[in-house]
Order: structure tokens, then C-alpha cells, then sequence
């Protein structure tokens, strides 16, 4: 492929404070600021060529041809970035991820901002880091964190303009590592896209995003201080709000599975003993075990004694999206 292509890879993301409803489910406008990690090691990526000669756009994921809602959602966020950026032509898309899909790790945010990484690039238009996230977040609201490195803001703003993503602090700031406990890989039975409009049926959203700033506050103090103890208060009472703001939504969305609360508890319990370890939960029963890298050995031995079915995963913090040469062909 050369001319109009270029390939990019990107890593998913763990939110530290959650972004959960938006003001604009159009624009991903969300009701609250959020931050979060990048997840080393856990890449897709993916590979545009924009031409005049398609008459429609199409998808390869993971060597197989989409059609239906992985496509339709694609070619949405395409249709954004012709209109946005005055781009003619359809695309030719090829993505993979370097997890395997199923496994309850959300790929939507390292899938749009490889693509509009991609995407922009091989029409030829350089664009700010900001201008990328804000573009990002047009495909998924977490893509818009997947775009700068390391520990990432997404300031929520009023406008598509305002609503942009940040880092925070480089990878390297503080040595904090992802020990992902895989409680179940099926397919979430809603997803967050349907998740978000929910919210707002829950009586409980209002006081949640209500505290959303300042526990965002918080937790960027306690990360740029490196204060463990202040960081995992935060982090696992934003994780509990989300979820009480799902339970309580109609219909109601309820994730943790037993083997998810047996986790959170135990997480809990090794804390007070002394190990350097938080729990947070995203729209899914895996438990995402956040802690210093000198404890994550323990801590993922401590899981696998609890349960011989868990598959762990080990995501130290990772970078933002990169352009990759292409493979010429
Ligand atoms: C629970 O970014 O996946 O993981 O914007 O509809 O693609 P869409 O939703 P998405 O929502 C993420 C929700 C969350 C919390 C978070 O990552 O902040």
C-alpha cells in the first residue's frame, strides 16, 4: 500500500475516575472529567488506505471481514472524519488486536485512536495531539485517553473543541502496574455505548458526577505525589459510585459477578496488610488490580491462589498512539 495509507497502533486504557454518561451522546460529550493509564503491552493496530475508486468503506478485524455493528460503527466515525476534515473517498480498514478479543478487555478505546490516528495520516493532515483526541472521542469516549502518553486527563469541556485529552505525567512518573484478573472473558451483555444513555435513570448519577471534579482532583494530586494510600481511597470510591449508579439504572446493569466481589474484598484485606494495592472495575465482572510494580509478583500469585480459573494479565503504564512504517505490498 502507498499514497493515500498509513498504519498506527494504539493500547487500551484503565480509568483511575470514570466517565460514565455524557451531556452529548452524539458528540461524546461526557459529564465528567476522567483519568487514566495506558495499558503497556496491549496494542491494536491498524492500517487506512483512503480511495477514490471504493464505493463503500470496509473492515477486516482479526483477519476476518465485519459487517453489521463492528462496521456500521466504523464507518460512523469515518463518516465524521470525511466531514470534519474534508477528506473524499471510502477506506480500506485492517485492524487487529494483540489480545485476544473476548477476554473482557475493552478494545474500543485502542481501536479508535489507532484508526484516527490512521485515518488522518494517510490522508495527509497533520493535526495537533488535542485536535486528535477530540477527534478520537468522536468514535469512543475513552479513545480520546489512548492518544497522549502515559497518565491521561480527558478535560470534558462543552464543546467537541473543549473536550480534549492530555497527559498528566510520562509513563515512566510512577511505576504503578495493571494486574487484570480475567473473571469472565463472554461477551458483555451491555455494552458501554448502550451503558451511557442509562445513566441518567439512576437517582444516584446526579451525586455521583456531582463529586466527579473534585475526586478527579484527588486523585491527580495523589499520582503526581505518589501517595498510594490517598490514590487507592479514591480510585476504588469512584469505581463504587459507577457501579451503584449501574445497579440503579433502569434497566438495571449489574457486572460483578460473585468471583468479582471475592476479589474486591481480598484486595481490600491485602491493603491493610500492607501490600500497595487498589481494586476498579469497568462495565464488566474483571477486576482490575492496580498496584506498585514491587507487589505486583505477590499480587498476582494472592489471585491465582484464590481462584485456579483466572487468567491474569499483566499491563504496566504504556504509551500513547504511534505511527508504524508500512509493510509494503
Ligand atoms: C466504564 O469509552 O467504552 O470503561 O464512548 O460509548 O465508546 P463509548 O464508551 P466507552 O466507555 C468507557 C466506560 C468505562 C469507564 C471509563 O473508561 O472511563
Amino acid at each position: 500500500m502507498v499514497g493515500r495509507a498509513a498504519k498506527a497502533w494504539a493500547s487500551p486504557n484503565l480509568a483511575f475516575i470514570k466517565y460514565w454518561g455524557n451531556r452529548d451522546d452524539l458528540l461524546r460529550l461526557p459529564m465528567n472529567g476522567s483519568i487514566s493509564m495506558n495499558l503497556a503491552g496491549l496494542t491494536t493496530t491498524t492500517e487506512v488506505e483512503w480511495q477514490d475508486s471504493l464505493s463503500a468503506d470496509s473492515l477486516i478485524l482479526n483477519d476476518t471481514p465485519q459487517t453489521g455493528e463492528p462496521l456500521r460503527r466504523v464507518v460512523a466515525h469515518l463518516n465524521a472524519l470525511r466531514q470534519r476534515l474534508g477528506i473524499t473517498g471510502h477506506a480500506h480498514v485492517i485492524s487487529a488486536n494483540n489480545f485476544p478479543t473476548g477476554t473482557g478487555i475493552a478494545s474500543s478505546a485502542s481501536a479508535f485512536a489507532a484508526l484516527t490516528m490512521a485515518a488522518v495520516s494517510a490522508a495527509g493532515i497533520s493535526l495537533s495531539e488535542r485536535e486528535l483526541t477530540t477527534l478520537a472521542r468522536l468514535g469512543s469516549g475513552s479513545a480520546s485517553r489512548s492518544i497522549p502518553s502515559g497518565f491521561v486527563q480527558w478535560v470534558a469541556g462543552e464543546t467537541h473543541e473543549d473536550s480534549y485529552a492530555e497527559t498528566v505525567a510520562p509513563p515512566e512518573y510512577w511505576d504503578l502496574v495493571d494486574v487484570i484478573a480475567i473473571v469472565s472473558s463472554t461477551h458483555k451483555a451491555v455494552g458501554s455505548s448502550e451503558g451511557h444513555p442509562s445513566a441518567k435513570t439512576s437517582d444516584l448519577q446526579t451525586a455521583r458526577v456531582a463529586g466527579a471534579a473534585a475526586r478527579l482532583e484527588i486523585c491527580k494530586e495523589a499520582l503526581l505525589t505518589r501517595n498510594f494510600a490517598a490514590f487507592a481511597e479514591v480510585v476504588e470510591l469512584d469505581s463504587n459510585l459507577m457501579h451503584a449508579v449501574m445497579m440503579t439504572s433502569k434497566p438495571s446493569l449489574f457486572y460483578w459477578l460473585p468471583m468479582s466481589l471475592e476479589i474486591m474484598h481480598a484486595v481490600r484485606l491485602w491493603r491493610a496488610e500492607g501490600l500497595q494495592v487498589c481494586y476498579t472495575l469497568d462495565a464488566g465482572p474483571n477486576v482490575h488490580c492496580i498496584c506498585i510494580k514491587s507487589d505486583a509478583d505477590e499480587v498476582r500469585d494472592r489471585l491465582s491462589a484464590l481462584s485456579g480459573s483466572l487468567t491474569i494479565r499483566v499491563a504496566p503504564v504504556g504509551k500513547g498512539v504511534q505511527l508504524e512504517p508500512l509493510s509494503l505490498a
